[in-house]
């Protein structure tokens, strides 16, 4: 008896994934996630049902209706919650204790296992205590970025505010296994023969349209000496496409992009490339990353695994639809109508533009004209280019932008903001100016975790 995928019934059926495990399920099928598979009549059935409905002809029972009611409660339940603390530069552990509400005789404990000796009045500094408050399942976040917010980022967006947004999508793996000349195919673009050495040296933002939905991709460096570029990828990314070459299989920089991955909670769908080599043996490729965790849907587990040659441009139009698959799952969302927040990319000084930046919008709309600040570097948006190099008005959430009009180059990894005013921006900066200054003349060695650990 032959078998149909559930993404795929779905498409068929012209219905959500998302909504036709919810069918599923009030049904009593017992199916995993998407790509699990339904028996052709069970299939059939569905097909019948669905039409059914659509004819109005069988409308929802009462019972049916309430039964998605606590499903969904449930689901926002289970949703895990990251517990954010907002700490600033130097704090006593007894004021640390009161902000997580955990009693500082704990937290001192806690720091004699790392081998520090402190008494309830010694302050540590934030990046001790973000080490500390996460033993305790606490994020924490530097107050100054906070205060230069604006009150933004306090600000909770409300959810009826929220609308779907393009998913972020960072590619990773081992240098060579392909990750340029994928999103070479993907964009049908040539970057990958034009940069110096063949290695990519910064972070690129792309952004495409398949079946109508836009996906964004970040191209990051696959070399070692760019491991803090790409753990930053990470962090703004909704999904993480890990290439792995066929003939190569997992290398050690492979294994780091799983770890990098997981830490910050993203979907992993791996891309087995370079298929089209004789040498290349896709199966062994599933045998090593079940290893770490991901276990293709074949072998009972959820990872998709998709096979392609981004050489010979083939199974990209499938790595696609699984990306939108998986960004349909995710239910991404953002406020479009607020003051921008964004991430700044990359940056650096042209000469003929001035400092230019590549963003990242993450909520919001940033617009020409808009006041921005970002770290030390502070003005007003004088023009912005879309990673086509056209010049637009505005962006959205989740749309890379490459943007003229910064005081100086703002550093990769800063948080650009949009304020009321230009000369609101320019005080924000020179305030984050004067505390980083600050924290170089207090920076006090003895107070790093890290540094304890070396001397144990
Ligand atoms: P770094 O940026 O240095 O980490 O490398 P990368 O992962 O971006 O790899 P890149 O795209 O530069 O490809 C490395 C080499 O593999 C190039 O010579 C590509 O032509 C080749 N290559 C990439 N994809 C394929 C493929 O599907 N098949 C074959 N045969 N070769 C490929
Ligand atoms: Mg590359």
């Amino acid at each position: 008896m032959s078998k149909i995928r559930v993404y795929e019934l779905a498409k068929k059926l012209g219905i959500s994934s998302k909504k036709l495990i919810s069918i599923l399920e009030d049904l009593d099928v017992d199916i995993k996630n998407h790509m699990s598979s339904l028996e052709d009549d069970m299939a059939q059935l569905i097909m019948d049902l669905i039409s059914e409905e659509k004819g109005g002809k069988k409308p929802k029972t009462e019972a049916q209706k309430s039964a998605e009611l606590p499903r969904k409660s449930e689901e926002e339940i289970n949703k895990p919650r990251v517990q954010k603390v907002i700490l600033p530069p130097k704090i006593s552990i007894k004021d640390l204790g009161t902000r997580i509400s955990i009693e500082p005789v704990k937290l001192i404990r806690k720091l004699m296992d790392f081998g520090l000796m402190v008494n309830i009045n010694a302050e540590i500094d934030f990046e001790s205590a973000k080490k500390l408050v996460k033993e305790f399942g606490y994020e924490a976040e530097e107050e100054n970025q906070l205060q230069l917010s604006n009150q933004q980022e306090v600000e909770q967006d409300r959810p009826e505010d929220l609308k779907p947004r393009p998913p972020v999508v960072t590619v990773m793996g081992h240098v060579d296994h392909g990750k340029t000349t994928l999103l070479d195919a993907i964009r049908e673009t040539k970057v990958a023969a034009s940069e110096a050495g063949g290695i990519t040296q910064h972070i690129g933002a792309s952004q495409i349209e398949k079946d109508g939905k836009t996906i964004v991709f970040l191209d990051t460096p696959g070399h070692e000496a760019f491991t803090a570029l790409r753990a930053r990828g990470a962090k703004v990314t909704d999904i993480v496409v890990l290439v792995v070459a066929a003939d190569d299989g997992v290398m050690p920089q492979t294994i780091e992009a799983i770890n990098h991955a997981k830490a910050a909670g993203v979907p992993i769908i791996v891309a087995v490339n370079k298929i089209d080599k004789p040498n290349a043996n896709p199966d062994r490729v599933k045998q090593q990353l079940a290893e770490y965790g991901l276990i293709p849907e074949e072998w009972g587990g959820d990872t998709i695994f998709v096979n392609v040659s981004a050489k010979n441009r083939t199974g990209i139009d499938h790595l696609l639809e699984m990306i939108l698959l998986v960004a349909e799952m995710a239910e991404l969302k953002a406020n479009y109508n607020r003051k921008a927040v964004g991430v700044i990319i990359e940056a650096k000084l042209d000469k003929g533009r001035g400092p230019v930046a590549t963003v990242l919008v993450q909520k919001g709309t940033l617009r020409v004209g808009d006041a921005i600040v970002a770290g030390s570097s502070y003005g007003k948006v004088r023009a912005m280019l879309d990673s086509r190099g056209k010049m637009v008005k505005s962006a959205g959430p989740s749309i890379p932008v490459e943007v003229m009009g910064f005081s100086e180059v703002p550093n990769a990894g800063d948080i650009l903001r949009v304020v009321s005013n230009e000369k609101e921006a320019r005080e924000i900066a020179e305030k984050s100016k004067e505390i980083h200054r600050e924290k170089e003349i207090i920076a006090t060695p003895k107070v790093s975790l890290d540094r304890l650990f070396d001397k144990i």
